[in-house]
């Protein structure tokens, strides 16, 4: 069906990081009707070919310009006055597509009035299921905030027209969480506290705040990467198995979960790295956090005493995000194997920049030798694709343009992860300043040794 996708936040590091990327493979593949329209939508005055050139400059990775500029149209229009919503609406009535997607790349506390904007001026009607909106993450700055935009959009839209983004849950490897967990018989019967010993979600990202100082020194690593990234992995790793996997039962399970998390005060860390405050856009006295390692532990049966370890940050030695269950030993296994240096079984879920899983099992080793070792075994996800894999973006915009809303966080999901925020923040600390991973990971081993194993 022809269709305006209109993205608020055009001229943003996401748009140009993301989104536009996403799209122009989206036109690549064919997914996007050839009469839709991408309205790119900002407040700098420029024509359509001066945007498409600020974008060919601003977009580093490999985009097919020739086959995506067709579908952009920039607007340029002050999201605090009315009149701009008023022209985009004749603008967009002119186009006659009757399927519209808004997707708000903007500041959370924008989200609020904008929406007001949008349903006045008839941009978005309340109810009509070809009307939908798409919120860019962060969902607020706390649960307070968080309660006051929800309760505006609720006001204005239908909850089936609301899309709470989680580019996260887009991502090849987090859909395939629950697929391994409920697929295979060998995981689901030992997913519990008596045969796994702790569970540690890391993502580790060596790049720093780079030109998001803006938005990132009011936010920090807590309320940017744990609230949404880590703790929807966490509630899929954790949850109960759903009574069905339609949207609702998954979600449903994911919320109850997220309830049960407990963070030990007693390790907490949060830090910044050197050089943060001479940063672009940073205040030079800033306390914000680019660092994040918690512990915690779920409060339900399945979980008794299982740590589940969260730990995230800028400027550190890598760029990976991986999900590591680590199993407890076997029963017999130091009896039988006395002088033999095994491990335990490890699962890592490789979620992000490859791929894939490695599960690592103890075999004897070739030959005449009776001598065992561990090894582990990989699946390269994306290689099946030719390491290709589709974007989580791509993925995110499809399920935005069909409607489907299995990938995009509820409300109830988003107001108990900000609970938990708000817990760990009566916590907060100024942050450690680091140089350098290693010197992060004596600081933590002096809380928690097993904090640091993945670090
Ligand atoms: C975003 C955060 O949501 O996720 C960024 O705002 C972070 O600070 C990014 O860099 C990481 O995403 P990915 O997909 O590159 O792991």
């Amino acid at each position: 069906m022809k269709t305006d996708i209109v993205v608020f936040g055009a001229t943003g590091n996401l748009m140009y990081k993301k989104l536009l990327p996403a799209f122009a493979s989206l036109v690549k593949k064919g997914h996007l009707n050839t009469d839709s329209r991408i309205v790119c939508v900002g407040r700098r005055p420029l024509s359509t070919e001066q945007y498409l050139e600020l974008a060919r400059s601003e977009v580093k990775v490999n985009v097919d310009w020739r086959l995506l500029s067709p579908f952009i149209q920039y607007f340029s229009m002050d999201l605090n006055q009315r009149k701009g919503y008023e022209m985009l609406a004749k603008n967009l009535k002119q186009n006659r597509a009757k399927k519209r997607i808004f997707y708000l790349a903007i500041a959370p506390e924008l989200f609020g009035d904008v929406a007001q904007e949008l349903n006045a001026s008839n941009l978005v009607v309340k109810g009509n299921s070809l009307h939908k909106v798409g919120f860019e993450k962060p969902f607020g700055e706390d649960l307070a905030s968080a309660k006051a935009i929800n309760a505006m959009l609720w006001q204005y839209f239908e909850e089936k027209q609301i899309f709470r983004v989680d580019h996260y849950l887009g991502k090849e490897m987090i859909q395939n969480i629950m697929v391994m967990r409920f697929a295979n018989r060998l995981f689901e019967q030992g997913w519990h506290h008596q045969a796994i010993e702790k569970v540690t979600i890391i993502a580790k990202e060596s790049e720093g705040v780079m030109n998001r100082g803006g938005y990132y020194d009011s936010v920090g690593a807590l309320k940017d990467m744990v609230q949404s990234h880590l703790l929807q992995m966490a509630a899929l790793i954790a949850m109960e198995p759903p009574t069905s996997f339609d949207v609702e039962g998954i979600r449903d399970q994911k919320v109850e979960v997220i309830k049960k998390l407990r963070f030990d005060e007693k390790v907490i860390l949060f830090g910044q790295y050197d050089g943060y405050k001479k940063e672009k856009n940073i205040d030079p006295k800033s306390i914000t956090d680019t660092f994040v390692c918690l512990k915690a532990t779920f409060d339900t049966t399945r979980w008794t005493g299982v740590p589940f370890y969260f730990i995230t940050g800028k400027k550190l030695n890598t760029k990976v995000t991986e999900i590591i269950i680590d199993f407890k030993k076997g029963h017999h296994q130091d009896a039988l194997y006395p002088d033999q240096a095994l491990l335990s079984n490890r699962l890592i879920i490789n979620v992000t920049p490859d791929e894939g899983v490695e599960f690592r099992m103890n075999i004897k080793r070739p030959g005449l030798s009776n001598k065992i070792r561990p090894v582990d075994m990989n699946r390269c996800y994306d290689c099946d694709l030719g390491g290709n894999s589709p974007e989580a973006y791509e993925r995110i915009i499809v399920d935005l343009l069909e409607g489907n809303s299995t990938l995009f966080a509820r409300w109830d999901e988003i107001e108990s992860a900000w609970k938990l925020i708000d817990d760990v923040q009566k916590y907060r600390q100024i942050p450690y300043i680091y140089h350098s991973t290693d010197e992060l990971k004596s600081t933590i081993s002096l809380m928690d040794k097993e904090a640091v194993s993945y670090l």
